[in-house]
């Protein structure tokens, strides 16, 4: 298996993060939980891997730090489904069990792999997964980005401006501040900040042709 290419052909890559559902195994190979994870492409000479970061407040940091866990088996799905992040933030049972039962339909390929645990942190731990297979289930799985999905969102918002009332141009532009922020933080690749820099710089413009004011940002 040629890991790399395995990973790219996904979607990962080394700057933006690839958001996944994550399952953690026991010993006994039981579920122990499941949880949403960003992970992004980790190449070190011949070795390929996903890297993320395990955060302070979840149930995974708890269990590392307090049973000092080295490594544990995961497998990563891949989906773009909104339901299967949904549940594996508010239902885990729910997902816990289709997946025990073999009947969770959303993930279009799982990644199987040990997490290893490379840095332990304050508020994180860095993690890479090191690679045993891969299972596909559907002809092309690829990863959600949240930096993609935040680009568009500014573009509706921003074909909005020359239609909305003046009153509500300030909730716009403070939502095409919340994008950039949001792709600033999901991604590094260069043509994903430059059009959410473009975006928002527009947007700000159109808003302060359309309905202009002292305030500096109108
Ligand atoms: C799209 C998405 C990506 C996430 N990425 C991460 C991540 O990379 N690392 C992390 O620790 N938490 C991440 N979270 C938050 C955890 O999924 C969430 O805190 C976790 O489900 C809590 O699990 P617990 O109730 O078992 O502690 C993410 C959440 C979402 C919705």
């Amino acid at each position: 298996m040629n890991t790399c290419r395995e990973l790219r052909k996904f979607g990962f890559s080394k700057d933006t993060y690839g958001e996944t559902i994550t399952i953690f195994y026991g010993d006994n190979d039981d579920i122990v939980n499941v949880m949403p994870m960003g992970f992004k492409l980790y190449a070190d000479g011949e070795f390929c891997g996903l890297t993320g970061r395990v955060f302070k407040g979840s149930t995974m940091y708890d269990l590392v730090i307090y049973k000092g866990l080295n490594e544990i088996r995961c497998s990563v799905c891949i989906t773009k489904d909104p339901r299967a992040f949904y549940y594996s933030i508010f239902n885990k049972k729910y997902v816990i069990n289709l997946l025990k039962r073999r009947a969770l339909n959303s993930c279009d390929a799982y990644i199987n792999g040990t997490m290893v645990i490379s840095d332990v942190g304050d508020d994180s731990i860095k993690v890479i997964v090191k690679l045993h297979n891969v299972n596909i289930i559907t002809r092309n799985p690829r990863v959600f980005d949240r930096a993609s999905a935040a680009i568009i969102e500014a573009l509706v918002w921003y074909t909005k401006i020359p239609y909305v009332p003046c009153n509500k141009i300030r909730q716009i532009l403070d939502r095409e501040r919340f994008y950039l922020e949001t792709v600033r933080r999901a991604s590094r690749k260069g043509i994903y900040r430059h059009m959410i820099n473009d975006i928002y710089a527009r947007a700000k413009e159109l808003a302060s042709t359309r309905c202009g004011s002292r305030d500096k940002d109108l």
